[in-house]
């Protein structure tokens, strides 16, 4: 079936608002009945009285409209599989009674069995799957869930939040009642049952209260589970450290399968990952895992805030989870490294995962900005460009407002926007305000796609002892974008004197010098800025540990390059220069071969 596009301008707001979602579900591999009680109110700021619910696969048994049970001419069943109710006028209760075939469930989306254990992932337009809802991440409500499995099969039953009861049905079958304190939309919805093992602990966080942090796994599995406990444990004090993010639950549960179809998933409370992105013992694993671990512990965790507390009004804004929650996991990832080097080392790394995976994407047929203006299917939306280059973004208006100037975006954001469902503009708005900055321009990274390049001239004037950088930036067609708009650049450079110390910088208009690198910030296609009292030729350093997502067009000599290696005080840039030289070596190599075998 072609699917129809969605867009960006289109979005309406939500005909109504689901307060509260009571769920039971009966756990069967083939036919699991589910029963759900929606507390629903119309949006005063829409007047309409029809009520779509989204539904796929979904085996309809009975509707119940305040206690008024619908007959099959009350309702419509679209085409899509969706259902409409018409004349919800008044705050109602909607009981809906159905059934899912979790075994049959290859779409890897909902419910599913494998391997004897049911698991979910509602990520994009996963819920339909399980029972009619407004399945969009604007309705955001209060769930309360309420397992009932046969104990042999299911001795573990998870869902979000805390677990407020549980207890036995009769002899063969047991349940759980899970009560998620939170409103969430629900794309975050997990569900968990099968024959698992946890490694638990108590932890206290900063405010003194104690969590429950457990790794749930299947048992063979317990003993590689050690790490990616102490990952989390990190995780959380890191962000209560760095953002003054707190965890908000008393129990917060790893789950981790073979059989989980995606990497991980942040499910509120209820993260669940494939296997290979969490165990870990020295023996069976390298350096490299352990930190891949970490990272993706700390990703998931990290969304607690950045995804779920806030979280995206339409699937358009993607970025605004997925962009500034990679970056909150890049500086957690160096933030444990701590040595500068290390750092540096880390940095290099994401650079390169960028370079090779979206400047590749963004040169191509795919191209597309952070914030795509429509999509036929969101699943492949899920991109380099949306994640990494959306985290360079974020890491831009870092370098723009300085650490603390971001950490005063993020409050204001947090605060303005906890419990609902944001845009990429209500965080720029966020940063601009609370930093008293301009960004309507900078907002272009989110609607063009494509790389910039960036042309670096300069001109020492040794009889003024003055110093010209002139930076013109251009950006390629990409596809439905012919002509780009300047870009806010945010371009870090210092220069380099004779004895390899970084020259204090004082532009033409300042009476003083002001540290020893700048942050330009080029704004049009062509700028230029005059630093003075600049008696030698120096060494550029120029956009210093890669700050913006851009390619720099300068030609260092060799011997320009051999220089920077040996002391350009930004250690990126320092591995750079040793990179360039390298390259510079084997095209030289290759050319003498060439020429030899000519001869
Ligand atoms: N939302 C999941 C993540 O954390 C799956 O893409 O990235
Ligand atoms: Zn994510």
């Amino acid at each position: 079936m072609a699917s129809a596009t969605t867009y960006r301008k289109n979005y309406t707001a939500p005909t109504h608002w689901v307060d509260k979602v009571d769920l039971i579900f009966d756990l069967h591999p083939q036919r699991t009945r589910v029963r759900s009680t929606l507390t629903v109110r119309p949006n005063e700021n829409r007047p309409n009285d029809d009520f779509l619910l989204n539904g796929r696969d979904l085996e309809l048994i009975s509707i119940t409209v305040n206690n008024h049970e619908l007959a099959r001419t009350e309702y419509a069943i679209l085409d899509s599989g969706d259902l409409l109710l018409h004349g919800i006028s008044e705050p109602s209760t909607i009981k809906i009674e159905n059934v899912i075939n979790p075994t049959a469930n290859t779409s890897l989306l909902g419910l599913y069995v494998s391997n004897n254990n049911f698991m979910t992932q509602c990520e994009a337009e996963g819920f339909r799957r399980i029972t009619y809802y407004p399945d969009r991440p604007d309705v955001m409500a209060k769930f309360t869930v309420r397992i009932n499995a046969p104990k042999s099969v299911c001795p573990v039953l998870l869902s979000n939040g805390n677990l407020v009861e549980e207890g036995e049905i009769d002899n063969n079958w047991h349940y759980t009642r899970w009560e998620d304190p939170f409103k969430k939309p629900a794309y975050l919805f997990a569900l968990v049952a099968g024959d698992l093992k946890c490694r638990e602990e108590r932890f206290t966080l900063k405010n003194g209260k104690k969590a429950l942090l457990q790794i749930w796994v299947e048992p063979r599995n317990l003993d590689k589970t050690e790490f990616a406990l102490e990952s989390l444990k990190k995780a959380i004090a890191w962000d209560e450290k760095r953002f003054g993010l707190e965890l908000d639950l008393e129990r917060f549960m790893i789950v981790a399968t073979d059989d989980f179809t995606m990497g991980a998933m942040e499910n509120k409370g209820l993260n669940i990952f494939n296997s290979r992105c969490i165990l870990a013992t020295p023996a069976v694993a390298t350096d490299k895992d352990f930190a891949r671990i970490e990272s993706v512990i700390a990703h998931e965790y990290l969304h607690n805030w950045t995804g779920n507390r806030v979280t995206c009004r339409d699937w358009f804004q993607l970025t605004l989870k997925e962009g500034l929650t990679v970056f909150r996991e890049q500086e957690f990832a160096a933030d444990m490294l701590g040595d500068p080097t290390a750092r540096a080392v880390k940095r290099i790394e994401d650079v390169r995962y960028l370079r090779d995976r979206q400047f590749a994407e963004d040169a191509g047929p795919m191209a597309h900005p952070i914030r795509p203006e429509s999509y036929q299917e969101i699943n492949n939306f899920y991109t380099t460009t949306v994640y990494e280059k959306g985290a360079e973004v974020i890491r831009m208006m870092q370098t723009l407002l300085g650490k603390e100037g971001f950490r005063r975006g993020l409050d204001q954001y947090i605060r303005l926007h906890d419990g609902s469902a944001a845009t990429c503009d209500d965080f720029l708005d966020a940063m601009a305000k609370a930093n008293m900055r301009d960004l309507s321009q900078f907002e272009r990274w989110y609607s063009q796609a494509g790389t910039p390049h960036v042309l670096v001239e300069t001109h020492w004037n040794p009889r003024a002892g003055s110093y010209t950088v002139t930076l013109t930036q251009s950006c390629a067609a990409t596809p439905g974008q012919p002509k780009k708009e300047p870009f806010f650049i945010p371009f870090d450079i210092a220069l380099i004197n004779a004895k390899g110390n970084p020259i204090p910088l004082q532009l033409q208009a300042e009476t003083a010098a002001k540290g020893t690198s700048r942050v330009l910030e080029l704004t049009e296609t062509q700028q230029s800025w005059t630093f003075i009292n600049i008696r030698e030729k120096p060494v550029p350093s120029l956009a210093r540990n890669f700050s913006a997502p851009i390619i720099v067009d300068y030609d260092y000599t060799p011997d320009e390059l051999v220089f920077l290696s040996q002391h350009d005080n930004d250690p990126f840039n320092r591995a750079e220069a040793m990179e360039k030289l390298s390259m510079l070596c084997i095209d030289e190599m290759v050319a003498d071969f060439e020429h030899g075998t000519r001869m």
